[in-house]
């Protein structure tokens, strides 16, 4: 069991045992090193409520906890904090576990059906920073649902379906005829703003445009097939993103908007057939009581407008409804930004009213902020144009490879340019996953590829110092029980022992700048343990400290992989 897990456990069997079965035991890391390893701030609370004195009642959980073998230490603080420190051997042999498990002692939580949808980028355009979140975010996300155990489905709910897509085939047709398309689809930015153009000044390219539209949602082959085309190709720009970034989605994850097109009819019947469906001026709507308008009456969630069509909402009733009763999913993750937050509340709200989602299904709307300029206004080009992504990566990995030339100017080009894939998207994406997902951040280029401070290059850099110890070493054994007995080198095998809590509590809440910040305090441990604790001396090195070190490494590139960084054995 994980640390927290077992000291709640224990401080709860405790509680009960002095007359306080309700009270929550509340264990805590303690913030600061005189409070020692944890705290446990549940005794305030209990004795409240039995009416005692707090600190006469911890002398009594101190007194009933059995701790035997875990706790060095157990002491009473201020009005009646229990401060705990855990016992050098205890944490000793948690180190020696998590080397022996080739899972770092992180258990696996138990098997749930995990959907993590996440970039669903609209093809209609090329990817732009606004894409940059979700990607990013919801690819940690995949990668921690795994690791923990769960059976993770990937879903790219790519738009690619609706009225933009008839101006764009009617385009297609056009170029094709003119024998420049496909030189016209390597910039989809260019093609989708001519396409525009086209649509807003020739009558009569507007009116071809309609009509694919109708004939594309009818079903029509040869429309079909020139959409396709488009898709296809502006999937393949997707890819050259997802490949530069690492992330792991690929074709088979995509499920756009149009797979879910012929359900559409479906559930306005279904939502018809239980009485949720009203007509409100033409068109098909449900009132929802939980939500109300400026007027305070129920707000009105469209389903289908008057002439027929059907919204995002629909589709979206729709792709919860295949992944509940198709894909049997137990949790659907929505890795979506912030400002989308009312569309999800009340699509979780209908879906479960209309029965799509049972009650055990859990549908949680990942919110996340936007990324601004230094200007603090969204993140544009000088010009007020928005980025494209790829542009945008590419400058990281310019900027890292500057960076890492100018550091080891010996090495060469090939060896620079690896180093400066994994620096530079490292640290777009880590200055990304350290932030609290839901507020908005400053995109600062200086920061996030700053040596110094919570960065990728700051982690992947401490990394690679780690792994030098080894490349000096040689030899050495890997089964060499472990000792702590210096300050610092308890400080880092708490830290070490924390891995599993810190990994569950990511996988439960979906927040991974707390994982970020847990890799950077590992780092900071190490750092301090090298200082304090020689673990090479007169040319012969500690076989204890070595398995502390081998530890650190692994957590440190486990940790990056899940937030999908690269670390590198040197640099
Ligand atoms: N394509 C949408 C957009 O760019 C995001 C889709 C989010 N996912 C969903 N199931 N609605 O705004």
């Amino acid at each position: 069991m994980s640390l927290l897990p077992l000291l709640t456990q224990r401080f709860a069997a405790a509680l009960a045992a002095v007359g306080a079965p309700d009270a929550q035991p509340l264990v805590q890391v303690a913030g600061r090193p005189e409070f020692g390893d944890y705290q446990m701030n549940g005794v305030m609370g209990a004795a409240k409520a039995l009416k005692r004195n707090p600190r006469e009642l911890a002398q009594q959980v101190i007194g009933a906890v059995d701790l035997a073998g875990v706790a060095a230490s157990l002491e009473i603080a201020g009005p009646g904090f229990i401060n705990i420190r855990l016992d050098d051997g205890f944490l000793a042999r948690r180190v020696e576990t998590a080397l022996a498990d080739g899972h770092l002692g992180v258990e696996r939580l138990p098997k749930q059906q995990v959907m993590v949808e996440y970039s669903s980028v609209n093809l209609a355009k090329e990817m732009h920073v606004g894409h940059l979140r979700s990607t990013i975010i919801g690819d940690a996300l995949a990668r921690v649902q795994a690791f923990v155990g769960m059976d993770v489905t990937r879903q790219n709910h790519v738009g690619d379906w609706g009225t933009q897509f008839g101006m764009l085939v009617a385009y297609l047709v056009e170029t094709q005829r003119e024998g420049h398309a496909d030189l016209e689809l390597t910039d989809l930015e260019g093609f989708y703003r001519k396409a525009k153009g086209r649509f807003d000044e020739d009558a009569a390219f507007a009116d071809r445009a309609r009509d694919y539209v109708v004939k594309l949602q009818g079903g029509d082959a040869e429309v079909n097939a020139l959409w396709r085309q488009f898709v296809e190709t502006s999937l393949s720009h997707c890819d050259a993103v997802y490949r530069k970034l690492g992330v792991l989605l690929d074709h088979g994850d995509v499920r756009g908007e149009s797979f879910y097109n012929a359900d559409l009819p479906v559930i306005v019947d279904e939502l018809r057939a239980q009485g949720l469906l009203t007509e409100d001026q033409g068109a098909q709507v449900v009132f929802l009581d939980e939500f109300k308008n400026k007027e305070g009456e129920p707000a009105a969630y469209i389903i289908q407008k008057k002439d027929g069509g059907y919204l995002y909402a629909t589709t979206d009733l729709g792709a919860i409804r295949f992944r509940v009763r198709t894909l049997g999913l137990d949790r659907c993750l929505y890795v979506v930004d912030a400002r989308q937050a009312l569309h999800f509340q009340q699509l979780f709200t209908l879906a479960r009213k209309a029965g799509f989602a049972p009650a055990g299904v859990a549908l949680e709307h990942i919110a996340f902020g936007t990324m601004m300029g230094e200007d603090g206004k969204p993140f544009k080009t000088r010009s007020g144009d928005t980025v494209k992504l790829i542009e945008l990566l590419e400058e990281a990995e310019e900027r890292a490879f500057a960076l890492v030339s100018e550091k080891n100017p010996t090495l060469d080009e090939a060896t620079r340019r690896e180093i400066a894939n994994a620096v530079g998207i490292g640290a777009v994406k880590y200055a990304d996953l350290s932030k609290n997902r839901t507020s908005d951040y400053i995109f600062n280029w200086d920061t996030m590829l700053a040596f110094e401070g919570n960065t990728a290059p700051y982690l992947q850099y401490a990394y690679t110092r780690v792994k030098s110890i080894f490349r000096k070493v040689g030899e050495w054994d890997r089964s060499a029980p472990v000792t702590i007995a210096e300050p610092a080198e308890h400080a880092l095998a708490l830290e070490l022992a924390r891995l599993a809590d810190v990994v569950h509590q990511l996988a439960r809440d979906s927040q991974p700048h707390f994982l970020c910040a847990y890799l950077y305090g590992v780092a900071t441990a190490f750092s301090r343990f090298y200082e304090a604790c020689p673990v090479i001396q007169d040319g012969q090195a500690d076989a204890s400290r070595l398995q502390l070190c081998d530890l650190t490494a692994r957590t440190m590139a486990t940790g990056l992989d899940l937030l999908g960084i690269k670390v590198l054995e040197a640099m």
